[in-house]
């Protein structure tokens, strides 16, 4: 797929480079945060044994993976993603299980098929759509009639403590404003999904019902402090930011690793996390 041909050239080049490289290195440690809060989306979605599932923005492929010994030898899980340095990861962890398969394909416009599948899964990897309504649209045909669409999004930055708790910190110990949401809560990003009747709106948009939002709150983390600081410095907000301001990283390492060291429990940081587990229905 090539970065001019693809509505989202701006999030193909970022997956291409720097944030698919991130998510690649640091994916085990990520994994290990929201593996989780994933198996709770898949409980709602609740594949059945030779069901044939789409997961969109697939990433490493955990999901993909867990996905696949839900349906079993007679079912079937593509995993579709933009990120090549993603894929290569996803493929390994999927060696050898004839269930999966991967496609390098933007899901907002790529040719799935009509009808191809009982179910449409994603692990926050539908918040970066250009244009969402077109995407979920392009999504629905790809469902049987009657599939299922589910999918887990973050709530507001305000409301997950485990990514504004490290940019606060850093803030403080730099003297410069937290990072907050883009100017643009709806500029495709981690966020974008945060108000949900906006998801409300796109998803009635693309032809969805039986539409349902259930907020679910958890804790995330599970890492050591040094891997949680490793985490907290090079994703999300405050990655995004020491990206941009490199000179600010050794003045803010230390206040975060403290803020992060009050959140220790058993070895392990664990801060709140909320996400909406959003469910929908191709009539
Ligand atoms: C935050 S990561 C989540 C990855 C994975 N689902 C997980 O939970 O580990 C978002 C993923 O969505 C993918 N993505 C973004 N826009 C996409 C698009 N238009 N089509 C397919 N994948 C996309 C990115 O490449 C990235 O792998």
């Amino acid at each position: 797929m090539s970065e001019t041909q693809s509505p989202n050239a701006g999030q193909v080049a970022y997956w291409n480079d720097l944030g698919g490289k991130t998510w690649a290195e640091l994916n085990e440690l990520l994994n290990r945060q929201i593996e989780a809060i994933g198996l709770r989306g898949i409980e709602v979605l609740a594949p059945s044994a030779g069901e044939r599932i789409l997961d969109v923005g697939c990433g490493g492929g955990q999901t993909t993976v867990a996905l696949a010994a839900r349906v079993g030898p007679g079912g079937a899980v593509t995993g579709a993603d933009i990120s090549r340095p993603m894929l290569e990861l996803a493929l390994r962890r999927a060696e050898g299980l004839p269930n999966v398969r991967f496609l390098e394909a933007d899901a907002q416009v790529h040719d799935f098929g009509q009808g191809q599948f009982d179910g449409v899964f994603s692990r926050f990897g539908v918040m970066f759509f250009a244009d969402p309504t077109a995407a979920f649209a392009n999504l629905r045909r790809a469902l049987k009639r009657g599939g299922r669409l589910v999918f887990i999004c973050w709530a507001p930055l305000s409301e997950n403590p485990w990514m504004s708790t490290p940019a606060a910190a850093a803030a403080a110990a730099s003297d410069t404003p937290s990072a907050g949401p883009p100017p643009d809560p709806t500029a495709p990003g981690p966020f974008a999904f945060a108000d949900c009747d906006r998801v409300r709106g796109i998803l009635e948009g693309a032809g969805f019902d039986n539409l349902r939002f259930d907020k679910v709150t958890a804790p995330i983390g599970g890492n050591d402090l040094e891997d949680s600081l490793t985490v907290a410095l090079r994703v999300g907000p405050l990655g995004a930011r020491l990206r941009e301001n490199p000179q600010l990283a050794p003045r803010v390492r230390a206040d975060v690793r403290a803020a992060l060291e009050q959140r220790l429990k058993d070895g392990k940081v664990w801060m709140e996390g909320a996400v909406w587990i959003v469910s929908a229905r191709a009539p």
